[in-house]
């Protein structure tokens, strides 16, 4: 069994990261959700807590439970660091080490393997500034899977952004245990 911390943004795909939780705990797992602010408009907390069976981490105010602040003692006991779906905003908070939130400042904490799956619109994928952020997380050993090369987006248009499938995810993230 490892322990996992699977990480949320603000994204339409949002939803599909309960069935993550869900699949990754009946395989075992400890599943720890760490959502954005944005993403707790996307999906509840009382889902992923249901699902994931252990509260969702979204505020630096709810760490309170022990002296060493909760997003630091789950960066040290964390096996795998996987974010789906991966905004582009999250992205870029990454790539320059930006840390406004308990997810982002996870991810500093964090010295386990990263696996980033993202999401987004098709012409904020190919923008330079976010091919940009793949490189240098790329260059930093963290793995980007997908987005997904063809599919409808949540604007109507169809393109390169969807976040993969769920199986495909779940596969991953199992590889890697
Ligand atoms: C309906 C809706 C869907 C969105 N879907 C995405 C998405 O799939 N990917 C993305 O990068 N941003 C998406 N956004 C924009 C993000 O929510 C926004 O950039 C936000 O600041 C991301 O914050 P976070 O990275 O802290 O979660 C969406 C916004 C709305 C209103």
């Amino acid at each position: 069994m490892a322990t996992v911390i699977l990480g949320i943004c603000g994204s339409i795909a949002a939803y599909k990261a309960a069935d993550i939780a869900s699949r990754l705990v009946q395989k075992g797992h400890e599943v720890h959700c760490v959502c954005t602010p944005t993403a707790l408009r996307f999906v509840t907390p009382l889902t992923l807590m249901t699902l994931s069976r252990h509260p969702v981490i979204s505020s630096f105010d709810e760490e309170t439970s022990g002296w060493v602040p909760q997003h630091i003692a789950l960066a040290q006991k964390a096996d795998l660091f996987a974010v789906a779906p991966a905004s582009a905003h999250t992205m870029a908070c990454f790539a320059r080490g930006l840390a406004p939130n308990v997810l982002t400042s996870l991810y500093l904490a964090n010295r386990a393997p990263v696996l980033i799956f993202p999401a987004m619109n098709t012409l904020m994928w190919e923008h330079p500034a976010t091919q940009e952020n793949v490189q240098i997380l790329t260059q930093r050993g963290d793995r980007i899977i997908g987005p997904a090369e063809e599919g409808t987006l949540a604007c109507g248009s169809t393109g390169k952004g969807r976040l993969l499938e769920v199986d495909a995810i779940v596969s991953h993230i199992s590889a890697l245990l």
